[in-house]
């Protein structure tokens, strides 16, 4: 099975990446499946259920999340009725939303699990006790299993890489907005990358105005960030085959459009 996976997508910069470049990626990659973090696309936090329905209709099939989840306070109206959508997993008990979702892809089942990392980041359950549970579960119905893991230090995502390698088939990094070039299959057979990094802006700071960052920087001063509009844009993702039977990855591929990277279809 192959599987695109989009990172962060940031406001309707973002969207319009996300509109013009996944069919050409769909027509150069040929992925089974296609999964979009869209924790940022509704002008740089949390979603809408329009944009949730135009990603699908522009050709997702999953849509994960992360810390932005609840910016938009419709989410809460509609998140049970999105079907495609996932949030972290290790959000306390209670939380609205599921964390993994089982896809069916011609007779392959794939599970796609979101988690969250804790460093840096609002305290919320252990994603490390997390993984451990819904491995288990998913294991009972595929080996193919795809972690999205949404957070801000490296030692924790590469930490969770190396926890799963061997029962996990992909941990991708999200959230840190910035790609790694670190993508890389570990001894077991998991597909690993630091950070997918973001589609958005290419000229802002991580997807906002730099202006109202460097102010931030200079002055301690609270500012307004916004997303930068009307500039150059960028593109971030990978594409990762699984084996079917065994769930092992057996490459990954790392996507960067922007103006110094041109896509070649
Ligand atoms: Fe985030």
């Amino acid at each position: 099975m192959k599987i695109l996976f989009i990172g962060d997508v940031v406001g309707s910069p973002g969207r319009e990446m996300v509109k013009e470049y996944l069919p050409k990626l769909k027509e150069k990659y040929r992925p089974h499946l296609t999964i979009i973090n869209g924790e940022n696309a509704a002008s740089g936090k949390g979603i809408t259920e329009k944009i949730y329905k135009q990603f699908m209709e522009w050709g997702a099939q999953v849509i994960t999340m992360g810390n932005h989840t609840w910016d938009k306070k419709e989410i809460f109206e509609f998140i049970d009725d999105a079907k495609y959508m996932i949030r972290p997993a290790n959000f306390p008990k209670g939380t609205p939303g599921k964390g993994i979702i089982y896809m069916n892809v011609n007779g392959v089942e794939a599970a796609i699990i979101n988690l969250q990392g804790r460093t840096f980041l609002p305290a919320i359950d252990d994603p490390f006790l997390e993984v451990d549970e819904l491995i288990e579960e998913a294991k009972k119905r595929t080996n193919i299993i795809f972690i999205d893991f949404h957070a801000e230090a490296t030692s924790e995502k590469q930490a969770i890489g190396w926890y799963v390698n061997g029962s996990a088939s992909a941990v991708v990094g999200t959230h840190t907005h910035t790609q790694t070039a670190d993508e890389r299959i570990l001894p077991q057979g998991t597909a690993y990358i630091t950070d997918v990094g973001m589609t958005g802006p290419y000229d802002g700071i991580l997807g906002v105005d730099r202006d109202a960052v460097i102010k931030r920087f200079l002055t301690s001063l609270p500012v307004r960030f916004e997303v930068t509009k009307n500039g150059r844009t960028q593109l971030g993702a990978v594409v990762i085959t699984i084996d079917n039977h065994s769930g092992k990855a057996t490459n990954i591929e790392r996507i960067l459009i922007n103006e110094d990277h041109p896509f070649f279809g």
